[in-house]
């Protein structure tokens, strides 16, 4: 790429990647002390349950919900006078979008953050209100980026990678320096990854202090751009769909980043969006944290079992951000509970005479299962006329109290249709992909 081109950061140059020193992440401590909140890392209630002294560092009590604060207060307080007088500009799915914007208003520079129009509504609305001027534009990260590049060379104003310009990445390794005061005998810490500033970050500070830290990179199926790059062993575009994880939705990971990270990281671990929305619901019940679901990729990942390898090892999960729209958190605590047999739907045919739809209530009540949902259908049922199918959505405890009501409606009716609770079961058991032992590859087999 040309120094002419609208996309060329000197920055982030492919040509000239930046390295990344500890002593640079200890320089950056400094620069955001005060300014961002030393979160806490705390063992997890389901340390026991998942064979595991786990401890989860809250990166979402950030003040904006982030910990792209870090990276962003890191930058801002490099910035020349007037580069302070002319501005920053910026693109970001959310988070990074959210911190550039607060803590620039904090510090009186004007600001622009570009979004993609299918942004998160929760986040556009929480960009704005920090004081920025938000600017909607294309379906992508890397069209709302070569936008927001073009704006910053016609206004001069400076445009910050939110996962890879230097000052970034030295910003989001100190989560890793607090990490490694609150738990010094950590054997492994697992990093959700988007464009790669936090695992990057975290990488050099842990691996600085403690060499034999082990640390894992997390993705979902649908985000695994940095997965891709390390098999491939260059930066790739890689198309992103809609992600229950869209902090995590980078189409090319960082010049940096990658740069950095090659050969340091132990693994990237690839989580199904399923087992996302699984690890949201267990958060909240288990843990009463609600997290989105970039910052619930890591945990999600131990529950699926993709790490067989760190059992009874101490191991630190990130949880990276909280910024989740309320129509999303009910979405996955939806799918997680039928993910679980929690939320089971069948159809089931009895009688249209009085009486016919209590008994099947009745039934059920009997065994304490829910009805959510019944929804009748005369019309297209076959031979009785006097019987209706009920398409029925019901609560259970779980696969065990699912089968005891299969149990029951094989033995009461005689027309009934379900998805085998084996078959479900399986499939959740194929998700899982594993095992995750050997030092250093560079990602999980498929
Ligand atoms: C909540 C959350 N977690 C993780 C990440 C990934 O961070 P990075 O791009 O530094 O890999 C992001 C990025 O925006 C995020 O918002």
């Amino acid at each position: 790429m040309s120094t002419d081109d609208v996309e060329y950061d000197e920055f982030c140059d492919p040509n000239n990647p930046r390295k990344i020193k500890y002593e640079d992440i200890v320089a950056a401590s400094k620069r955001i002390l005060g300014a961002v909140i030393r979160t806490p890392c705390t063992k997890a209630n389901m340390s026991e349950k998942l064979g595991m002294e786990l401890y989860l560092k809250m990166e979402f009590l950030q003040y904006t919900g982030c910990f792209k604060e870090r990276g962003v207060r890191s930058t801002l307080t490099t910035l020349s006078d007037e580069q302070k007088k002319y501005g920053v500009i910026t693109s970001s799915t959310g988070n990074h979008g959210i911190a550039v914007s607060y803590h620039s208003t904090q510090l009186g520079v004007p600001c622009i953050v570009v979004m993609p129009v299918n942004a998160p509504i929760t986040k556009v609305n929480k960009c704005g209100r920090h004081g920025a001027k938000i600017i909607q534009f294309g379906t992508t990260l890397a069209e709302a980026k070569r936008h927001a590049m073009t704006i910053s060379k016609e206004k001069k104003m400076m445009f910050i990678n939110g996962f890879d310009h230097p000052h970034v990445i030295e910003g989001q390794g100190t989560v890793g320096l607090e990490i490694m005061e609150q738990v010094p005998a950590v054997d492994a810490i697992i990093v959700p990854t988007g464009g790669g500033s936090l695992l990057c970050g975290i990488c050099i500070a842990a691996k600085h202090i403690k060499p034999d830290t082990e640390v894992y990179g997390v993705e979902t199926d649908k985000t695994c751009s940095m997965t891709e790059a390390l098999r491939k062993n260059e930066r790739i575009y890689f198309a992103i769909d809609s992600t229950i994880a869209d902090g995590l939705g980078v189409n090319m990971v960082g010049v940096n980043t990658f740069y950095n990270i090659k050969g340091h990281v132990d693994k990237m671990v690839v989580v199904k969006e399923d087992w996302v929305a699984r690890g949201i619901m267990h958060i909240i019940e288990e843990e009463r944290l609600v997290v989105e679901g970039a910052g619930a990729t890591t945990l999600s990942a131990v529950m699926a079992g993709l790490f067989p390898n760190l059992k009874g090892k101490k191991v630190v999960c990130v949880l990276s951000g909280g910024n989740i729209d309320p129509t999303i958190l009910a979405r996955a605590l939806e799918r997680g509970m039928a993910a679980e047999g929690r939320l089971v739907k069948f159809k089931v045919t009895v009688t249209d005479r009085p009486g016919g739809m209590a008994e099947l209530c009745t039934m059920m009540a009997g065994i304490g299962v829910t009805m959510r949902d019944c929804v009748p259908d005369r019309a297209w049922v076959k031979g009785d006329v006097f019987s209706v199918q009920l398409k029925v959505i019901a609560e259970t405890r779980g696969w065990d109290h699912t089968k005891e009501l299969i149990e029951q409606i094989k033995k009461n009716y005689k027309e009934y249709f379900f998805l085998e609770v084996g078959e479900r079961q399986d499939k959740t058991a194929a998700t899982r992909r594993g095992p995750c032992l050997a030092p250093n590859p560079v990602c999980m087999q498929k």
